[in-house]
């Protein structure tokens, strides 16, 4: 059905991840990473207010670290319509960007009202993300080769060749030797598997599947790009112990079931935005000169499956000059 050109949020939303980045970027490498989330939330609340919708929080951060959050239940937008679900990573890597290291991003999205899965208090949740060539052949249940075995005849190429994206960490020993049992290249990251999913849905990425436990927030933030993108993701809720687990089957949790795309995310009319804050394989991160500071950002819309690739230049002069954010570095004393 053919119907008017609509309003693209993630056009918006690309400010708001813009203005996380540009006031965080400061912090690279200060080894501050709660100033550094701090600044991020600031100018990310401050930008969702002036656009225009009834949106709330349901993925908000910080619960898992204390961080100062942008918190779940929270009403932004300037009201009236739509009405939106949001979630929100103001940084994705807080840690690679307060030791200055690569792969740190803030990343926002939308979807409408309902249509978003919400995780409660649930922090972790088993991944396996793919690109648009993959994107029916897999499934979480399955054992690693199989998946390997599937995703590499999907992309007509040999499991030996395919590269596997994995959170380097002690959880994912177990993992990694099947990686390996089983033939596959693996690309360790340090943090932010955000960018690692989106990675198996970017073209000449060099990375074919995401697997490994994460953080729910991140999932259902990747879930709605890789959506957009044609890709899959599935994931499942992980415990990390038994409390947990007694806890969430209290509250209606089912840890052993199959989150698809569309438990995820609901809907296709869902908006994305990214922007890098230190460099990563997608975006660079922030640049600042005497001049002011470059951004690159990546710009998602389901109904259209557009997605932009937006590097912006910022005069961090005139920004200071009429927003409440002072985005120019604070000069530190002698
Ligand atoms: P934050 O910077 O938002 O804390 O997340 C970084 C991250 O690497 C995520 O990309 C990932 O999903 C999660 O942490 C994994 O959690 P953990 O570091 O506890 O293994």
């Amino acid at each position: 059905m053919q119907s008017e050109p609509t309003r693209n949020l993630a056009l918006e939303l690309v400010r708001v991840t813009e203005a996380a980045a540009l006031n965080a970027g400061h912090f690279m490498g200060r080894g501050d990473k709660i100033g550094a989330d701090k600044a991020a939330v600031d100018a990310m609340r401050l930008i969702l207010s002036s656009i225009q919708m009834d949106g709330i929080i349901v993925i908000g951060e910080g619960e898992k670290d204390e961080a100062p959050m942008l918190y779940n239940g929270e009403r932004v937008g300037s009201g009236g319509p739509p009405e939106v679900d949001i979630a929100v990573d103001p940084i994705d890597g807080t840690r690679p960007l307060a030791e200055g290291i690569q792969n740190s991003i803030s990343t926002v999205a939308i979807a409408p009202r309902g249509k978003m899965f919400n995780p409660g208090p649930f922090v972790y949740m088993h991944k396996i993300a793919v690109g648009p060539e993959a994107r029916d052949c897999i499934d979480i249940e399955a054992p690693v080769e199989e998946n390997l075995r599937r995703i590499a005849k999907a992309k007509n190429e040999r499991i030996e060749n395919l590269v596997v994206v994995i959170l380097n960490r002690p959880r994912h020993e177990a993992l990694i030797r099947e990686v390996r049992t089983a033939g596959a290249r693996i690309r360790l990251i340090q943090d932010g598997d955000v960018s690692g999913a989106l990675m198996t849905a970017w073209p000449d990425s060099g990375i074919d599947v995401l697997l490994g436990i994460g953080g729910t927030p991140e999932g259902v933030l990747a879930a709605c790009a890789i959506r957009s993108m044609g890709g899959n993701l599935q994931g499942k809720l992980f415990a990390r112990n038994e409390d947990e687990l007694r806890r969430g089957r209290e509250m209606g949790y089912d840890f052993e079931k199959v989150l698809t795309l569309d438990d995820l995310v609901a809907s296709e009319d869902v908006f994305f935005a990214a922007t890098g804050i230190t460099n990563g394989e997608l975006l660079r991160g922030v640049t600042y000169s005497h001049n002011g500071a470059r951004t690159d950002s990546l710009v998602v819309r389901g109904l259209t499956g557009t997605v932009r690739q937006i590097t912006a230049s910022h005069s961090l002069e005139k920004l200071d000059r009429i927003s409440r954010i002072q985005y120019q570095a604070p000069v530190l004393d002698d």
